[in-house]
């Protein structure tokens, strides 16, 4: 027996999205480490009387995966929750999960994304759009030019933006979105979209304009962005 990891989603924003086998997987771990964001999203099944509940920062996680997992036993079980699915815009976090518990101690648990609730909530299906994520610490430079080239074929996009409030510089909210696809060209009157925030919680809110509008307004960090260029297409289109 080795140390064993559970990496589960949970969410996006409220516990009814929360999965079976996430919520054994939470019942079966000794220690449990998550931003205070997640651990709320789990609050109601976890034990705080049997289980070592951390909760992290940004700046403390490495810190404490590493403390929490030099005083695991073999047998036991640590679990840390992601918002919406592990397996999209989490990779920074959960590639370093798999370096220190090694890659067949962990156990992937898939959730609900944030970006497969704004599809239901647009009907803007996730396999007709270009699906990306500006929420990323490296460069998107090259995701930039791709979202140019995927509004220019009239796809679809669903997006990440990516807010940083200690360097403004970096932040590529939807205000910066469309003033960088006007100044590229587009013809940002003409295309609609939709800003999701806060999806599947109290606080919900949907902004439903064309591109252009979006220049100068300001959305909470928890948002969605769907540009809009879908034609439905029934099975009644094709021979
Ligand atoms: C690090 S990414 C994680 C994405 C997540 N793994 C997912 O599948 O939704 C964080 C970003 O996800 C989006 N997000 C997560 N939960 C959300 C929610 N409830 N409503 C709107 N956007 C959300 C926001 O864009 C947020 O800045």
């Amino acid at each position: 027996m080795t140390k064993g990891l559970f990496v589960i989603g949970v969410g996006p924003g409220s516990p009814v999205y929360l999965t079976d086998i996430a919520k054994n997987a939470v019942k079966k771990s000794q220690y449990i480490i998550g931003y205070k964001y997640t651990l709320n999203a789990i609050e109601d099944v976890i034990d705080r009387n049997l289980q070592k509940v951390y909760e992290v920062t940004m700046k403390n996680q490495e810190e404490m995966y590493q403390q929490v997992f030099k005083s695991m036993s073999d047998g036991e079980f640590c679990l840390v929750p992601f918002t919406g699915d592990v397996n999209f815009s989490e990779s920074e976090v959960v590639d370093r999960l798999l370096q220190i518990f090694g890659d067949e101690n962990v156990e992937i648990i898939p959730g609900i994304s944030s970006i497969q609730i704004a599809s239901s909530r647009s009907k803007v299906p996730l396999d007709k759009s270009y699906i990306v994520t500006f929420h990323v610490t490296g460069d998107i430079e090259i995701k930039k030019l791709e979202l140019i080239k995927a509004v220019i074929d009239g796809k679809s996009v669903i997006l990440l933006p990516r807010p940083w409030h200690t360097k403004p510089e970096k932040n590529f909210m939807p205000s910066e979105i469309a003033i960088f696809l006007r100044k590229n060209g587009i013809d940002t009157s003409k295309i609609k979209v939709w800003v999701f925030e806060n999806l599947t919680t109290e606080k919900e809110t949907v902004f439903r304009s064309n591109i252009l509008d979006l220049e100068g307004k300001q959305f909470s960090d928890l948002s969605v962005m769907v540009i809009d260029q879908y034609k439905r297409q029934t099975y009644l289109d094709f021979d």
